[in-house]
């Protein structure tokens, strides 16, 4: 007897199921910039971390459909106890929080007694939980200031910690020394060179970077403020150090400009595409809003407490 053939679970028109899984669910759909095009072209709302916050904030639903990474599934979760968040791959972390564990952070606060913490949004909740106020790429300046004259704990990006010490005048920072694999990872040696070639480019990056390629930089800042300066530049050329899914929504708005990625360490990688938010598929979002799993759920003493320097950030951004 013939072996029988197995069912290809996905409808062929995936797009079309997506929408309609997301109308049956009356689910919002929320993705970052670096998701790959066609889930940004489905989502309802493309941002950076700030912007994903406030709408997950916002969210006026039965189900939140979280394409991003984990802690940013675990923000809307945070903010949404009464709904249900759910991702398409639970495995989708990220460098900054897997680096940052929770037991590890508790003994770096404790050695250093009477100081605040602010935390960069990468990090866990329990993280999250033990900190005074929390941070983007987008406000973190503008978060540093609130603890003038206070000693302050800055986690866990060092490199960002570094950039906003610079920006602030805050050269007293106690750093967590994590760091994001795919921002570390640019050239600065190979940036300089591709700087020569096209002399008339204009290069942006964003505050994760490492100083050498920060040095290089015309303009810094989170992924929402690199779109846009790409937009408004009058450069025709631009060099990017950041993940490349930023490049579709620079590509939809201005489709006359020529973009180039700056260049990473190892020239055989596509190193700056980031390797937990590419797990995220077309079809494991189909399946998560099928299946209402994945979820993304948060201890509610660790949600409490987590939440308020959410709010906090939110409320002074
Ligand atoms: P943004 O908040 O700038 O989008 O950054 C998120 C992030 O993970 C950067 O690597
Ligand atoms: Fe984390 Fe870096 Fe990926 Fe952003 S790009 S999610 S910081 S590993």
């Amino acid at each position: 007897m013939a072996e029988p053939v197995p069912q290809d679970p996905f409808p062929d028109d995936l797009e079309e199921a997506i929408l309609e899984l997301k109308r049956e669910r009356n689910a919002i759909l929320l993705a970052h910039y670096y998701q790959e095009s066609e889930i940004q072209d489905l989502a309802d709302v493309v941002g950076d971390s700030l912007a994903l916050a406030r709408a997950a904030q916002h969210a006026d639903c039965d189900v939140i459909a979280f394409c991003g990474v984990h802690f940013m599934a675990e923000t809307a979760a945070i903010l949404n106890p009464e709904r249900t968040v759910v991702v398409p791959d639970l495995e989708a972390g990220c460098s900054l929080a897997d680096g940052c564990p929770a037991d590890a952070f508790a003994d770096f606060i404790a050695e250093h007694p009477g100081a605040r913490v602010l935390t960069y949004i990468n990090a866990s909740a329990e993280v999250k939980a033990m900190s005074d106020l929390i941070c983007t790429s987008s406000n973190a300046v503008k978060m540093v200031q609130q603890f003038e004259g206070e000693p302050l704990i800055f986690a866990p990006d060092r490199h960002l910690a570094r950039w906003v010490a610079n920006e602030s005048g805050r050269d007293d920072l106690i750093v967590w020394q994590g760091a994001c694999v795919v921002h570390e990872q640019f050239s600065a040696k190979r940036l300089a060179v591709l700087t020569v070639k096209h002399p008339d480019a204009e290069v942006l990056a964003h505050p994760e970077c490492d100083q050498a390629v920060l040095d290089q930089a015309d303009f810094i800042a989170s992924t929402t403020g690199i779109i846009k300066r790409a937009v408004e530049s009058p450069a025709q050329t631009l060099i990017i150090a950041t993940e490349d899914g930023v490049f579709h929504q620079i590509h939809q708005k201005v489709p006359e400009k020529t973009l180039i990625q700056a260049p990473g360490m190892d020239e055989s990688c596509a190193c700056n595409q980031c390797p937990f938010m590419r797990l995220n598929t077309l079809e494991k979002l189909y399946l998560c809003l099928r299946d209402l799993e994945p979820r993304v759920t948060v201890p509610e003493g660790v949600r409490v407490g987590a939440l308020r320097p959410i709010e906090r950030m939110l409320e002074l951004s």
